[in-house]
């Protein structure tokens, strides 16, 4: 199963499988991590479960359409491994994902 690491605001580390075929933030919801508030249940419209994706797996998701890049460039936070994390589908590639959410202090 993939294992994802939150990186939270607070600089702490939150570890968890997340089931193949999951999202990084329906990872994110069922276990309670902070920071990923998902308001619109995953359809690329809120932008509340933005993350930005570690170098070392950006590679590991398909690239982001449209809608989500015209989202995350309405962002201040944006950088460019900005991610929408509802958009972010695991599979058995994905053995070890690490975001990070954006706003550490
Ligand atoms: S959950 Fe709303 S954009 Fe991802």
């Amino acid at each position: 199963m993939p294992i994802v690491t939150y990186v939270l605001r607070d600089g702490s580390t939150r570890i968890l499988e997340v089931a193949n075929g999951s999202s990084v933030m329906e990872g994110a919801v069922g276990n309670n991590v902070p920071g990923i508030d998902a308001d619109c249940g995953g359809s690329a419209s809120c932008g509340t479960c933005h993350v930005y994706v570690d170098e070392s797996c950006r590679g590991l998701f398909d690239a982001p359409l449209p809608e989500e890049s015209d989202l995350l460039q309405c962002s201040d936070a944006m950088q460019s491994n900005s991610r929408l994390s509802c958009q972010l589908f695991l599979s058995d590639e994905c053995t070890e994902v690490r975001v990070v959410i954006p706003g550490m202090g």
